[in-house]
C-alpha cells in the first residue's frame, strides 16, 4: 500500500476536525432553545411537586406532565401557581417590571456576605428573589421559596413550600445538585422528602431546622428536627444551614414575617 505524505495526513485530520466541529456547534446552537425550554419545564414541574396541587397516584408516584404545567401556570386557573418577587431586605412584594429593570441596570450585582452570616455559603445575596404563590380555588394556600446552598460537592438548589402563614413546612425538593447518588443524593429520596411535611419552621422568630445525625427524637414530630441522611452528614448539614439561612433575616425572613401577620 502506498504511503501517504505527512502533509496529506495532517490535512485530512484537520478537515475531519473542522467538519466535526461544524456539526457539533451547529447541533449545540440549534438545540439551545429546546434545552432552555426543557430547563424551564423541569423547574416548573419541581414547583408543582411541592405545591400540593397534584397528588400522587395509587402507586405513590407523583407524575407531573407538561399539560399539568400548562394548567397550573395559567393565570385563569382556579388552582394555580403564580410567580412573584420579594425584596429580601424589606420583605415586600415587587412587580416583575421593577425586578427586570433593576437586574438589567445592575447586571450581576449582589451583596457579598461576611462568612459568619453566610451559613448557606452562597456566592452572594441578590436584592430580589422569586416566590411562588399557590392558589387553590382562587385563594392562597401555600408559598414556595427558592432556596440554595452548599452541600458537600455541590450547590443544592431547591424549592421549600410553606403554609400560607409561612410557619409550617409543606414540602421540600431539590431541582439541582451533584451530591453522591446513594449518599448525599438521597436528598431526592421521596421517603426523606416526606419527613419535612408538617414541620414547624420557627421557634418564635428563629428558624429552628435541625437535621439530626441518625434518627430525630420520636414523639415530637413537628419541631423542625429531621432524620439525617446516613453516610451523608455533610450534605445533611448543608441542607440544614441553607434552610435556616433562607428562612432567616438575610433571606425570606422579613417576607415571612409579613405573612404571619396575615398581610
Ligand atoms: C466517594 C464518596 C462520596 C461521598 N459522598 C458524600 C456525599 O454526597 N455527602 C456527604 O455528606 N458525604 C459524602 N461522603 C462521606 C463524607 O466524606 C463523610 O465521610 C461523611 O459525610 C461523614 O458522614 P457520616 O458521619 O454520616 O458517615 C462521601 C464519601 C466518599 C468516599
Amino acid at each position: 500500500m502506498a504511503q501517504r505524505s505527512n502533509g496529506y495526513i495532517i490535512g485530512f485530520a484537520t478537515a475531519v476536525c473542522v467538519v466535526c466541529s461544524v456539526f457539533v456547534s451547529g447541533a449545540a446552537l440549534s438545540l439551545k432553545d429546546k434545552q432552555l425550554a426543557n430547563a424551564e419545564l423541569d423547574l416548573k414541574k419541581n414547583v408543582i411537586s411541592v405545591s400540593g396541587l397534584k397528588t400522587a397516584g395509587e402507586d405513590g408516584q407523583l407524575v407531573i406532565t407538561p399539560e399539568d404545567v400548562d394548567t397550573f401556570f395559567k393565570p385563569e386557573s382556579a388552582d394555580r401557581v403564580e410567580l412573584g418577587y420579594v425584596e429580601l431586605k424589606t420583605g415586600s412584594l415587587t412587580d416583575e417590571a421593577t425586578v427586570t429593570a433593576y437586574r438589567s441596570a445592575n447586571k450581576g450585582k449582589c451583596e457579598e456576605l461576611p462568612a459568619k452570616e453566610n451559613i448557606a455559603k452562597i456566592s452572594c445575596l441578590p436584592k430580589y428573589k422569586e416566590v411562588f404563590k399557590v392558589y387553590k380555588n382562587n385563594s392562597v394556600e401555600r408559598i414556595i421559596l427558592n432556596v440554595e446552598g452548599k452541600g458537600l460537592w455541590s450547590t443544592l438548589k431547591g424549592f421549600l413550600a410553606m403554609s400560607k402563614d409561612g410557619q409550617i413546612i409543606q414540602g421540600l425538593t431539590f431541582y439541582s445538585h451533584a451530591e453522591t447518588p446513594g449518599l448525599g443524593g438521597e436528598v431526592d429520596n421521596p421517603k426523606w422528602k416526606k419527613l419535612w411535611e408538617g414541620e414547624k419552621a420557627f421557634n418564635g422568630n428563629e428558624p429552628q431546622i435541625k437535621i439530626v445525625k441518625g434518627a430525630a427524637p420520636s414523639g415530637v414530630s413537628t419541631d423542625g428536627k429531621i432524620d439525617g441522611l446516613s453516610g451523608a452528614t455533610l450534605t445533611s448539614n448543608g441542607v440544614e444551614y441553607l434552610l435556616n439561612f433562607w428562612l432567616g433575616p438575610k433571606g425570606y425572613g422579613p417576607y415571612v414575617k409579613t405573612l404571619s401577620k396575615g398581610s
